[in-house]
């Protein structure tokens, strides 16, 4: 049986296909619509546990909750032990759970000792895990890559010491730091994560399609899966793997679904952030929609200029019927 809720700590998950955190685009409405089409657990983007513990409140929006949304987590990324520990103690009041980033690979997070940077050094990780766990008040968890680079290949032993510091899960991406988006997602990586630890482990990385997921499952033995740039456009994916792995089938969507769900998907935009910032944070989001669709190319040049909220939902219905 692939589809089963987790038990995370005390916190009770609906199944065991997530949604990944994703920065600039896991936000209240994206998540809403992945909720919608059945993720069983999500995630804030990561947040800076240095902006928080300086009270910013542009970096507090990023991690606001709507009660619908529970269980939810969310993710922290910093090096220093003791900040992490109270931003930890902050959040963990209204968030279901403490999720600590050790993968992001963006240069300007490396540059701290943030991010996948912890896992060039695991002591410090350890460190932070142990500090974050004391602070908070709900389940801390881990998401971390396969290794820093090809020479680094050390998740096995950052999940060990995630579980020794007892961690109920963490989640593995299996690409190394130097890899970035590039290459492909090591299912061996996850594999040897899952046979070595006794904690729940969720694998993640290239996952867009059902078959795809039945293929993590299969191959690493992972108690469950995450996506994240394959639910863009298409959070479909997780009714799809839902009914996939419960009976062997899955339908569409067709283009008109997309369009109208990315018209929704506006519109719930324009009720959290106001129509001038959601025009514009939608683009990438529509560009995901009406990927594959015919037209596309020319209809990326007519979103990317446009800023009245009409005008693109007039523009996007034209899409409808080919
Ligand atoms: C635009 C974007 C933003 C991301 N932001 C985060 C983040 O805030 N925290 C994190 O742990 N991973 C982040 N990731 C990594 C994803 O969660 C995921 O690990 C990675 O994309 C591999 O999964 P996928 O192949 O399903 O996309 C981000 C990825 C993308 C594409």
């Amino acid at each position: 049986m692939y589809i089963k809720p987790l038990k995370i700590g005390n916190v009770e998950t609906k199944n065991n296909i997530f949604l990944a955190p994703m920065a600039g685009v896991t936000d209240l409405a994206y998540r809403k619509i992945c909720k919608d089409f059945g993720a069983g657990m999500m995630y804030t983007e990561m947040v800076s546990s240095k902006a928080i513990s300086y009270g910013s409140k542009k970096t507090m929006t990023l991690c606001e909750i709507d009660e619908a949304e529970h269980p939810i987590g969310v993710q922290i990324f910093g090096s220093d032990p003791l900040t992490m520990a109270k931003t930890a103690e902050q959040l963990s009041e209204t968030a279901d759970i403490i999720d600590i980033n050790m993968g992001c690979p963006a240069n300007k997070i490396i540059k701290n000792g943030e991010g996948s940077a912890l896992m060039k050094d695991l002591t410090l990780a350890e460190k932070i895990i142990k500090e974050v766990v004391k602070a908070s008040k709900v389940p801390v968890t881990v998401k971390m890559r396969k290794g820093y680079d090809e020479n680094n290949i050390n998740a096995v032993e950052l999940a060990k010491i995630a579980e020794q510091c007892g961690l109920p899960q963490i989640t593995i991406h299996g690409r190394t730091r130097e890899q970035g988006y590039t290459g492909k997602c090591d299912l061996n990586i996850i594999k040897k994560v899952k046979e070595a630890v006794n904690i729940i482990v969720i694998g993640n990385g290239d996952i867009t399609t059902p078959e795809e997921a039945k293929n993590m499952f299969d191959y690493t033995g992972v108690d469950g899966i995450m996506i994240a740039r394959g639910s863009m456009g298409n959070p479909w994916i997780f009714k799809n793997i839902l009914t996939y792995l419960t009976d062997g089938t899955y339908t569409g969507p067709n283009f008109d679904e997309k369009i109208d769900l990315a018209i929704y998907h506006l519109k719930l935009l324009i009720e959290n952030k106001g129509e001038y910032t959601a025009v514009r944070e939608i683009r990438k989001n529509l560009f995901a929609y009406i990927k594959n669709m015919p037209g596309a190319a020319e209809m990326r040049n007519k979103i990317s200029t446009i800023t009245d909220s009409s005008e693109l939902i007039k523009i996007l219905n034209t899409m409808k019927g080919c």
